[in-house]
């Protein structure tokens, strides 16, 4: 009985909503957290299969989503997943760059998911380095007109920069920015030095889809891990909206969800200050 009144008196005065703007699924390790992930996707794809409809999924790249396709390759491996259906693309490319130098997001794709699954290649999209200087804004253009001639994106995958960047999507970009070419915040490319051989190597643009093309998908899925990742999880989902922090611009999306490992959400209210919210 002491037990319900507690519950009753904890759902009473629960205001961990009234914190969040965001839905955040907090999960023990990143490991779980990609499982989970990988799960959604995965009975998302067999759902379209059965009604014999394409899956247009929007892919990351970076760190994080590592653990992700690992566990895809293994439900394609282990559980007969097929991605026969699936229509891909991805959020960025480096410009300019090779695409199969090493830190390319077309290398990148094919050696973590596209090379050891049943993909079609023609389904796969990846913002192209390669392209003259003067061919970019029209690449671009026909990379809104391939989503939208997909039918929009079913479920976009984002991860998160230090700065709060989605894609490539430095602060600054506005909600209403398309597939462009943008300049790297200096943080990025020091964030991602460790790619190359040294921080001058680091392209100075990126191709990137735009805040609003991101916020045209149908569901979209932020993953984040680790203690560095903290601070601009709670900027994104607890702050108020703001360029200045691009990822909390999902706050304008109905269908999203953060899927966090426990060091990602500690800077969270929920967390950090649990009297507050009830906890
Ligand atoms: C990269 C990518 C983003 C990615 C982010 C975080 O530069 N352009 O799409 O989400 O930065 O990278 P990581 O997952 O390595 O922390």
């Amino acid at each position: 009985k002491q037990t319900n009144n507690m519950a009753k008196r904890t759902n009473a005065i629960d205001l961990s909503d009234s914190f969040e703007k965001i839905p955040v699924k907090i999960f023990p390790s990143s490991k779980d957290g990609s499982v989970f992930v990988a799960r959604q996707i995965a009975d998302f794809i067999r759902f379209k299969q059965q009604k014999k409809e394409k899956c247009v999924l929007g892919l990351a790249t970076g760190s994080t989503p590592k653990s992700l396709y690992a566990e895809l390759v293994r439900l394609h491996r282990e559980e007969k997943l097929s991605f026969k259906n699936v229509i891909t693309f991805n959020l960025d490319e480096y410009y300019p760059i090779h695409n199969n130098a090493l830190q390319s997001y077309n290398r990148f794709m094919k050696t973590q998911l596209f090379d050891h699954v049943d993909i079609d290649p023609k389904n796969i999209h990846i913002p192209n380095g390669e392209i003259e200087k003067d061919d970019i804004k029209e690449h671009c253009r026909q990379y809104e007109k391939k989503i939208k001639d997909a039918g929009g994106i079913d479920l976009q995958i984002l991860g998160i920069g230090n700065n709060g960047h989605i894609g490539f999507n430095e602060p600054g970009s506005g909600i209403y920015s398309k597939t462009r070419l943008i300049t790297l915040d200096n943080s990025t490319r020091i964030a991602n030095a460790y790619e190359f051989a040294n921080i001058s190597q680091v392209p100075r643009l990126a191709i990137t889809m735009g805040i609003s093309t991101i916020l045209q998908s149908k569901k979209i899925i932020l993953m984040a891990w680790g203690s560095a990742k903290a601070p601009v999880i709670k900027k994104a989902v607890e702050d108020d909206d703001t360029e200045q922090v691009p990822a909390s611009l999902l706050q304008n999306h109905d269908d999203v969800t953060f899927v966090v490992d426990k060091s990602a959400a500690a800077e969270l209210t929920r967390n950090k200050s649990p009297w507050l919210t009830g906890d």
